[in-house]
């Protein structure tokens, strides 16, 4: 948690490699799975409210989204550890954040998430944004890199390729960070979530 918080103030983002330890990630990666098997999940939208489309061309994953109250056990856990990165994250840079919104994402091979920020226009709620991977045995030539231009607010030469290995977990301001997901050539699985101010 701290080497997560020292990145988070020295660059604005942080990639953690075993963040979460196999045997949690194995859980979530397995409820994951259980919900999809039942049909549970939905074609990803870009935009909000009224605004929202299933836009083909932008990105091709499938969602759940968390839902309080009907949380599996492994879910619960796992935001739960959120719940203390948020204190942590508010006590250390003054954030205010409140609220946490997450969904599961699979990428069906072949899929991928064109250039983005994460806050949509219009919006300003959206503050932090945090990805766990949740691939076992994931290799190089396997794709759906995280590509992440590190210099706050631009898309210059500067990124980095993140690999979504199970238990790693990323987190960038959400405003300020373009980011894509590169097509992945086997089915990819993440929770990927925001912490907000209230709005
Ligand atoms: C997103 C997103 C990145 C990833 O869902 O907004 O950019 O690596 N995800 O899954
Ligand atoms: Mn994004």
């Amino acid at each position: 948690m701290v080497e997560l918080m020292n990145a988070m103030e020295r660059d604005g983002w942080a990639a953690m490699p075993g963040c979460v330890s196999d045997a949690d990630s194995r859980r979530l990666k397995q409820e994951c799975e259980t919900a999809e098997a039942a049909g549970a999940f939905h074609r990803a939208g870009v935009g909000r409210g009224e605004n929202r489309q299933v836009r083909e061309a932008i990105r091709s994953d499938h969602v759940l989204w968390l839902q309080t109250g009907e949380l599996a056990v492994e879910q619960g856990l796992y935001l739960a550890k959120l719940e203390l990165l948020r204190l942590a994250l508010n006590e250390r840079f003054f954030l205010g954040l409140f609220d946490f919104e997450g969904h599961f994402a699979i990428y069906p091979e072949g899929g991928f998430y064109k250039v983005h920020l994460d806050r949509p226009t219009g919006t300003h709620d959206r503050i932090i944004t945090v990805i766990l991977y949740l691939n076992p045995d994931w290799q190089p030539g396997d794709g759906g890199e995280l590509k992440l231009w590190t210099t706050c607010g631009t898309q210059d030469g500067t990124f980095e390729l993140i690999e979504p290995r199970m238990g790693t977990l990323v987190c960038f301001l959400a405003g300020d960070f373009w980011h894509e997901v590169l097509p992945a050539f086997k089915p990819r699985m993440s929770i990927t979530g925001w912490f907000s101010r209230a709005h």
